[in-house]
């Protein structure tokens, strides 16, 4: 696994924006798997900016999202449907029908709702980049411990841990769904390419487990190991529990100057 230790969470967002910009450039019609949360944040701005500046246009990219909040009304400001239109979408040139998330009314099936999901994934040739986060549990998408390591879009309960690490999102009393439908992790595995983002201590362990621990569902991050092409770019407090980090920043450093 390659790993960029960067000094803070701003060089980061830089690091992994040139790494997407370079992909779009390189393949205008890519597919992109796409996360939610506080983490790339920054990221999507950059983006923006890269398309404002005519770097790069979205016009022939398509999107598939990790995750959705299970039964939310179209348009809540709580799903990742707005999180994503918010940062990303309706600041630039994508067309709306390219960009998917696994969203399910409870009057649809969720199993068929999933089954249609990983068949547009396959019908779009298959994910290029999938860009992930980290749960402090080690959750990837949102396959929380315990998750089949070869599991495909479904359904899934969020753990308390998810919930409370979430509940920073919501007002006081407002309704917090505690289901999501989520790309497995035997999905996010069939990416062609992986970039996964950590900034903070609170991810630190979890960041431990997935590069140097065993492969194991209790931490779904740590089947990267098995993943031909995984990226992870991390800030340095993000890193304090990498047994061996200078290892990854001198491995880093070499590659950087071949
Ligand atoms: C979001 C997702 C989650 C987050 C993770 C980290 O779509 O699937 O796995 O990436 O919970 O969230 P933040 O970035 O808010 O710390």
């Amino acid at each position: 696994m390659r790993v960029i230790i960067n000094e803070d969470a701003t060089r980061v967002a830089i690091e992994a924006a040139n790494l997407i910009i370079n992909l779009i450039k390189r393949k205008p019609n890519c597919v992109l798997g796409l996360a939610t949360g506080s983490t790339p944040i920054e990221l999507y701005r950059l983006l923006v900016d890269a398309f404002s500046n005519g770097e790069i246009s979205f016009s022939s990219v398509s999107t598939f999202n990790l995750d959705e909040y299970y039964d939310m009304t179209p348009g809540h400001h709580q799903s990742y449907r707005y999180f994503m239109d918010q940062h990303l979408f309706s600041k630039v040139d994508i067309k709306p029908e390219n960009t998917f998330l696994p969203e399910c009314s409870g009057k649809q099936s969720a199993e068929e709702v999933a089954k249609q999901y990983e068949m547009e994934i396959k019908r779009r040739g298959g994910i290029d980049l999938q860009l992930l986060g980290i749960g402090e549990n080690g959750h990837i998408g949102f396959n929380e411990p315990g998750s089949s390591l070869a599991s495909r879009t479904r359904l899934k309960t969020l753990t308390p841990n998810t919930l409370e690490a979430n509940s920073r999102l919501f007002e006081d009393g407002e309704f917090q769904p505690t289901l999501a439908m989520t790309m497995g992790v035997g999905t996010i595995m069939d990416a062609k390419q992986v970039l996964i983002l950590a900034t903070g201590t609170n991810k630190s362990e979890a960041i431990g487990n997935m590069l140097l621990g065993s492969i194991t569902s209790a931490c779904p991050a740590s089947i990267l190991q098995m993943h031909p092409h995984v990226t992870a770019v991390i800030d340095r407090d993000a890193s304090i529990d990498i047994e061996n980090s200078d290892y990854f920043e001198l491995s880093e450093s070499n590659r950087r100057k071949l």
